[in-house]
């Protein structure tokens, strides 16, 4: 049988916070300047919600009888993530973590609207996480407001 709608999109998602997951470590590691410690923190935070996200979104597969993507070669082809540059200042990285997430809030509002015919209860989730990138991309977007 060809592979639902859904699990083809959910999917993507975990492909997407699979590799946000290390873009997010690698900025942790390698920021630095006066607001080191605060970004450093935060950046550490972000990376721990989004694995768990994608840890809960392929249990919410399994769970359906379906099957999450599990290697780093399906996720560098399904990702629509850039990867880190490794020549990002601070600002950049800040920004690169905003424009990431709007984009993943974007997405994900379209497979709400496919998860609320096929699976509320994955739509349900789904906005959960939604509104918590919604709230972080505005936290960092005050962050850089000068
Ligand atoms: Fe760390």
């Amino acid at each position: 049988m060809a592979e639902k709608k859904l699990t083809k999109l959910v999917n993507k998602e975990i492909a997407n916070f699979t590799v946000l997951y290390t873009k997010l470590h690698n900025y942790h590691w390698y920021v630095n300047g006066p607001h080191f410690f605060e970004l450093h923190k935060k950046l550490e935070e972000l990376y721990n919600e989004v694995t768990a996200d994608m840890d809960e979104l392929a249990e919410r597969l399994l769970a359906l009888g379906e099957t999450p993507v599990a290697t780093l070669k399906q996720y560098m082809e399904m990702t629509t993530i850039e990867e880190a540059t490794g020549s990002e200042n601070t600002e950049d990285m800040v920004q690169s973590v905003i424009s990431d997430f709007e984009k993943i809030s974007n997405e994900l509002l379209e497979i709400i609207e496919v998860a609320e015919e096929e699976d509320p209860v994955t739509a349900d989730m789904l906005t959960g996480m939604k509104k918590s990138f919604n709230k972080h991309a505005w936290m960092l977007r005050a962050y850089l407001s000068k």
